[in-house]
């Protein structure tokens, strides 16, 4: 007995003890992340705001260069003055630390050929030998997918892979998704990348991984041991995954008129989501251990053919309003087809076939224009075998419900049945909240990006886990898009609403009855 009390000692800080990995603090390798696409959206939006929030924390490694590339014709000024109107958007943007962040960001014009990469591997070597970064470069491929296997074979060929003779520090590559459009394109992505990069050299970004409450997921299941002896078929009745926007597809036609919902969320985020949710605990944590729980489970989902409105329902929205205001049908945004059959919405019910979760339907949803933007994973616990109060309250008692919330809340809810108080007897559902509302996160890419430069994996997809989820939904793709009645299959749904109305009552079981109407 005494034993088992100093085996397990009291809680420091009344039970608010922190625990804190030290493991990367510090231990950052001087380096270049070399950004291709610098003159574009995403580096503007993300990548250069994630840098600046990391130096103004004094989170990156040091020294530290970061070279922008692009077509465009520009000069280091011109590229900083570029990026300090992007900056200047953003509310935390401290104008008094720009000087000092500026001086590290340069620019090298290049044409995606190799004479202008043989340009670059000498300017990179140049200005290795400047600041002192050791050789160690990031290349951070911020341009359309159709470019990769360019960028990944000029580099190889231009010496700067870091397998080569070169071989004087590191070389890794990022690559933002999609990771192929299907199966068949994944694969000869991978092939081209890996004549030049070892896997380990390989990161495959999904900015949901590096979200708070995402990475939460892991913790709430394996750092407690009150959910995991429930995480099951015997206790769990279904598990909802919902991420629904209520913005359009912006200026973005060109890209999402080829892709639609499944390949723009469902064969990244909402399978990762599912994953983590789902996956067996790993022996340690640990990012091949990780991964390869996580793409057991991708691979233990039951295939599925597409059976309208059974496991799957594909919609689009047309006309509606958003907050009060009128918004256009996803067919009259710009740059989309009068007739365009590209879902925007889709429901997906699936099983995954083991052990644990044998019969246990996965609700997923994800849509466009919907009522509001929500990102939230529930699991809908069983109800109570027996109801003793049947002779005194209703024969049904709610069931308890875990809601963990991505956005806008980042909470965890606990609901249960309690005593209302009062001299008669009634049942109310309340709940127990933890809301990370009042702590500051880390932002997505700047977690990324430091992931990136540590060599740790952990939040990124790896090539095994991108053909298996590509592998259970090629097929669905194909059938969805070679079918004939494919028009038909397709419905509609008001911009503002919660999608199509066969969607609703599943989409209820994730949002709440009340938030569901
Ligand atoms: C991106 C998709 O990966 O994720 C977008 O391409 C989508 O279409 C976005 O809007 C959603 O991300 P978040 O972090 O806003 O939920």
């Amino acid at each position: 007995m005494t034993q088992d009390l100093e085996s397990s000692p009291a809680p420091k800080d009344g039970g608010r003890f922190c625990s804190c990995d030290a493991r990367s603090v510090g231990k950052l390798d001087p380096c270049t992340l070399v950004i291709f696409g610098a003159s574009g959206d995403l580096t503007l939006r993300k990548l250069v705001p994630a840098l600046f929030r990391m130096f103004s924390a004094g989170s990156l490694p040091h020294p530290f260069t970061v070279v922008g590339c692009a077509r465009s014709p520009m000069n280091d000024a011109e590229f900083r003055r570029h990026l300090r109107q992007g900056l200047e958007r953003e509310a935390d943007f401290n104008g008094g630390l720009w000087p000092e962040f500026a001086a590290h960001l340069h620019y090298f014009d290049v044409d995606y050929d190799a004479a202008s990469f043989a340009g670059l591997a000498d300017y990179l070597r140049d200005l290795d030998a400047l600041r002192q970064t050791g050789g160690n470069r990031l290349f951070h491929l911020a341009v359309p997918p159709s470019l990769y296997g360019t960028i990944g074979s000029l580099l190889g060929g231009a010496g700067l892979s870091g397998t080569g003779k070169e071989g004087n520090g590191w070389a890794r590559i990022v690559v933002e998704k999609p990771f192929g459009r299907d199966l068949g394109s994944a694969v000869r992505l991978d092939e081209t990348l890996r004549r030049h990069f070892r896997e380990d050299q390989i990161f495959r970004i999904d900015h949901y991984l590096a979200k708070e409450t995402v990475q939460n997921v892991l913790m709430l299941r394996f750092a407690n041991a009150i959910f995991e002896p429930l995480w099951n078929r015997n206790f769990i009745d279904h598990v909802g995954i919902l991420a629904a926007e209520s913005l359009g597809i912006g200026k973005r036609a060109g890209y999402y008129e080829e892709s639609g919902v499944i390949r723009d969320m469902f064969q990244n985020h909402m399978l990762q989501l599912l994953a983590l949710t789902a996956m067996e605990p790993p022996s340690h944590f640990e990012a091949e251990r990780v991964r390869d729980e996580k793409v057991k489970v991708l691979r233990s989902i039951r295939p599925f053919s597409f059976k309208p409105d059974d496991n799957l329902l594909l919609g689009q929205y047309g006309e509606g309003k958003i907050d009060g205001m009128p918004v256009a049908a996803y067919r009259q945004e710009e740059g989309v087809a009068a007739g365009s059959l590209t879902p925007t919405f889709a429901l997906m019910r699936l099983f995954v076939d083991n052990w644990r979760w044998k019969g246990v339907p996965f609700y997923l949803v994800s849509g466009k224009r919907m009522k509001s933007k929500v990102t939230r994973i529930v699991i809908q616990f069983r109800e109570v075998p027996h109801t003793l109060f049947h002779n005194v309250l209703d024969a049904r008692i709610i069931a308890n419900r875990l809601e963990m919330g991505i956005y806008p809340e980042e909470d965890i809810r606990l609901s249960f049945q309690a005593k209302e108080p009062g001299p008669r007897l009634c049942l109310k559902t309340r709940t127990m909240d933890f809301r990370y509302r009042d702590q500051v996160g880390f932002d997505p890419y700047a977690k990324m990006l430091l992931d990136a430069m540590a060599g740790d994996q952990m939040l990124f997809w790896r090539q095994d886990a991108v053909e298996a989820s590509w592998e259970l939904l090629t097929p669905i793709l194909h059938d969805c898009e070679a079918c004939r009645g494919r028009a038909t299959l397709l419905h509609p749904y008001p911009a503002g609403s919660w999608g199509p109305q066969g969607a609703a009552p599943w989409v209820e079981r994730i949002v709440g009855a009340e938030e569901g109407k």
